[in-house]
């Protein structure tokens, strides 16, 4: 393990400072006289398409089901849904949005139409889970809809009465077709999208036919009352900074948000992505190796943003990001139902700390997505329901939503597996309106604990507490049957001594600490 210097400047600050740490050991300094942008909550969203068992099963059961359910929303996950705090839903898809006609969501259950769900696993939707069952599930919860409209195959007029349909006061064909279903008052939507993967299962189109449509679909997309939309546009496939250049171009004044998809595949290879769990150490670096990626992504498209938008107006909004496996074994391919170990975790802890480092550019992220597909931090199987690891780094990791970003200046050691590396410590912090600062810490090394020495400007650290999520093996998970084995537990190892943080960072954890 050799420093890694991070800041060049800090480095130097820290050389002094900290002279008689060993080189395996990480230092840091933890500004809070140097307060950063606002970590917007909505950074810690989430998706939900109507895709395998994430709506139905996942969310929806039916109001006669008889697995627990409050007007047919499953009981369980309403209630870890609650205590996660979601700050955003993104739905219907995904691919599916693209697919995805309103009208035959909405009116009585039973004479909803059915339609072929031509993306994922060739099955039949009965649109029992449609607008009303969406937005009133936001509400219920206080969630944030984050709507996507059908650009792919839909038309202008049918997105237009949508949103008519969920959002207008008026005494107006969609109002009033809305009040005969049973909803007088529009819901709040704020978050609309404007297609999804225009420039693949959304249509194939080039960015310049995209940039013309979302003017298009854009001009009609209207603000009822006082009803104000966000309007995020289609934005990349990963790295794809050509799309990127041409839509800020083209309709970059027309936005607040251009999207961004990236996700982590362990081998990188869509034939044969890697096991959920059972891999080898060789998957647990590529996978956090690819997962760091995303910094350099961001950083790029934002370099792109800033030519044409300079002040920062367009948010980059990351609506779908996190890790996609190699189905498990048995289960229908379509569905993407994958496990979930703590090196899930720990690829959600450094995807939120990537986004805090550019919340001046990122004001909403999604993982993918919330229940029984891709990384979930929900698994379910008929009536029984667990919580998975991703779950817990999101729970430990709400209490930087809507704080405010505190620079970190870290010297770390490195992770090296065969001739590769990357940084073994990941840090952030962050100030809560209630005046607590909280640290959040990865330690990406499976085999060695790290000694963190954290200098304090601008804060006095009279007490410190904290959770760490940890566990024996590199893939441990939680099943049905072992509920428990990755979970959040108080952690002891932070230490206040002569006014610094001395944290020592067990191997493969997550740690956060309240000063
Ligand atoms: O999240 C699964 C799929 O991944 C989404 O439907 C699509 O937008 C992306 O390709």
């Amino acid at each position: 393990m050799t420093p890694r210097p991070l800041f060049a400047f800090a480095a130097f600050a820290l050389m002094a400072a900290f002279s008689s740490v060993r080189a395996a050991d990480a230092t840091l300094v933890l500004r809070a006289d140097q307060p950063g942008p606002v970590i917007n909550r909505n950074i810690y969203g989430h998706f939900s398409e109507h895709l395998g068992h994430c709506i139905y099963e996942g969310i929806w059961v039916g109001p006669d089901s008889p697995i627990p359910n409050t007007k047919g929303y499953r009981n369980d996950v309403l209630a870890a849904l609650k205590a996660l705090k979601v700050p955003v839903l993104r739905w219907p898809g995904g691919c599916f949005a693209d697919e995805y006609h309103w009208k035959d969501g909405i009116g009585p259950r039973e004479s909803r139409p059915s339609m072929f769900n031509s993306h994922w696993g060739g099955v039949v939707e009965n649109n029992h889970f449609g607008t009303h069952e969406f937005l009133d599930l936001c509400e219920m919860l206080g969630i944030e809809p984050y709507v996507c409209l059908n650009v792919g195959s839909g038309s202008v007029q049918e997105a237009m009465e949508w949103v008519e349909y969920m959002t207008s006061p008026a005494s107006s064909p969609m109002a009033n077709l809305r009040r005969a279903h049973g909803r007088d008052k529009p819901w709040k939507v704020t978050y609309l999208a404007i297609g999804n993967e225009s420039w693949g299962c959304g249509g194939n189109m080039t960015p310049e036919f995209y940039a013309d449509n979302y003017r298009r679909y854009n001009t009609f997309a209207k603000n009822y009352t006082d009803n104000r939309l966000y309007r995020v546009a289609c934005g990349p496939n990963s790295n794809d900074y050509n799309w990127t250049d041409v839509l800020m171009k083209n309709a970059g004044g027309h936005m607040n948000g251009l999207s961004l998809h990236m996700y982590t595949l362990p081998t990188g290879d869509w034939k044969k992505k890697g096991t959920s769990t059972g891999f080898a150490e060789a998957e647990w670096f590529s996978t956090l190796r690819n997962t760091l990626g995303m910094d350099e992504l961001v950083t790029k498209h934002s370099a792109i943003m800033d030519k044409y938008d300079p002040a920062k107006k367009v948010a980059l909004i990351v609506d779908e990001w996190g890790t996609w496996y190699d189905v498990e074994p048995g289960t229908n391919p379509g569905f993407l139902f994958q496990q979930n170990s703590l090196r899930d975790a720990i690829v959600a802890a450094l995807n939120f700390h990537i986004f805090h480092k550019h919340a001046d550019r990122v004001t909403m992220a999604n993982i993918a997505q919330i229940v029984n597909v891709l990384q979930s931090v929900i698994l379910t199987d008929k009536e029984k329901m667990v919580l998975t690891p991703t779950y817990h780094a999101f729970e430990m990791f709400k209490v930087h939503q809507d704080a405010t970003s505190l620079r970190v200046d870290l010297v770390t050691p490195d992770y090296a597996f065969g001739s590769e590396k990357i940084p073994a410590v990941s840090a952030s912090a962050s100030r809560d309106t209630a005046g607590k600062v909280h640290l959040s810490l990865v330690n990406t090394d499976p085999h060695n604990a790290i000694t963190v020495t954290c200098a304090l400007a601008g804060v006095e650290a009279k007490s410190i507490s904290g959770r760490i999520l940890t566990a024996d093996a590199m893939d441990a998970h939680n099943t049905f049957a072992a509920p428990d084995v990755v979970k959040p537990a108080a952690f002891s190892g932070a230490k206040l001594e002569a006014g610094k943080v001395v944290v020592a960072l067990p191997a493969k954890s997550v740690v956060v600490l309240e000063l």
